[in-house]
């Protein structure tokens, strides 16, 4: 057992933990970027710089473990100053048509970067952004990559490769000009992605996205002399609750299947079964 002090707030720890994550039990927040429950600590942003007593540089609370006797301050003048300079120097490389107010990105109504720019005080672009004129992949059945909005967080990078144990992205050039990519920068259609989304989801910006598909189908169930089905993959079924108003975790296949047919599919079949079939497949490999 060992105390630390957190913005005044007195703490009792068991265990070495990051600041970071001292902090979230001390109910205060830490702005982050390139951190991401579950992935491993990459430290690259800097957004988290917290200030420690006795010392001259400051430290990134999620790469830094609290230790006993540590006074951290996570909002000082000091702090918030470089956290500002740090998240322009890091919008100057997000792309300019965005400018924190954006319309038509994919993240428009979820974007960490206008988050975070809100919770630290900053409204508006003070430095020249960088443009570096790269193309927008369309490469992917599923998948686009708008290489511009990137800014270099890693945190596709570590999913893809921790999480899904694929590890189609990575890092080109150095320093300032260090870019994430594909492998040999191929597009994302001529890669071994599986396309199971898990990049977009940790995306902060929208330089990974779904490929647009709702005109697609709206035509083909406008047209008459389509018979058009839809098959749903088991997962659906619960991840579709929270937007039917129904709890996390809970089944809502009856509403999904009404919905569907609403939509004027002709047919709604259900992969439950081959789901089924493929786990006890999977589990009798696993034992033999
Ligand atoms: S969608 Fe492709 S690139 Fe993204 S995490 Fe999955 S396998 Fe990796
Ligand atoms: S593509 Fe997205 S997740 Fe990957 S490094 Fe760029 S901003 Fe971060
Ligand atoms: S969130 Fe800590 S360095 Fe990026």
């Amino acid at each position: 057992m060992f105390k630390a002090e957190i913005d005044g707030i007195e703490m009792e720890l068991e265990e070495k933990i990051s600041i970071l994550d001292a902090a979230k039990k001390a109910k205060i927040n830490i702005p982050t970027l390139c951190y991401e429950e579950g992935l491993s600590i990459y430290g690259g942003c800097r957004l988290c710089v917290v200030e420690i007593e006795g010392e001259e540089l400051l430290k990134p609370a999620c790469a830094t473990e609290i230790e006993d006797g540590m006074k951290i301050k996570t909002h000082s003048k000091k702090v918030r100053e470089l956290r500002k300079n740090l998240f322009e120097l890091i919008i100057a490389t997000h792309n300019i048509d965005c400018q924190l107010n954006c319309l038509t990105c994919s993240r428009a109504s979820n974007c960490e970067l206008k988050e975070i720019a809100e919770d630290i005080g900053v409204s508006k672009m003070r430095l020249d952004p960088i443009k570096r004129g790269e193309s927008i992949d369309n490469s992917s059945y599923a998948i686009i990559r708008e290489p511009e909005k990137c800014i270099s967080c890693n945190r596709c990078i570590r999913k893809c490769e921790e999480v899904q144990g694929i590890g189609i992205f990575t890092t080109a050039n150095r320093g300032p000009e260090t870019v994430v990519t594909t492998f040999k920068n191929r597009g994302m259609g001529n890669v071994e992605c599986t396309n199971c989304g898990q990049c977009i989801l940790s995306c902060p910006t929208g330089a990974l996205h779904e490929l647009y598909q709702k005109d697609i189908v709206l035509d083909l169930l406008n047209d008459e002399s389509k018979h058009v089905v839809v098959q749903t993959a088991p997962a659906v079924r619960v991840a579709i609750s929270e937007p039917f108003s129904n709890q996390a975790g809970d089944i809502s296949t009856g509403q999904l299947v009404t919905a569907l047919k609403r939509l004027d599919f002709d047919a709604v079949f259900d992969t439950n079964f081959a789901a089924d079939l493929t786990i006890m497949e999977e589990g009798t490999e696993l034992i033999e």
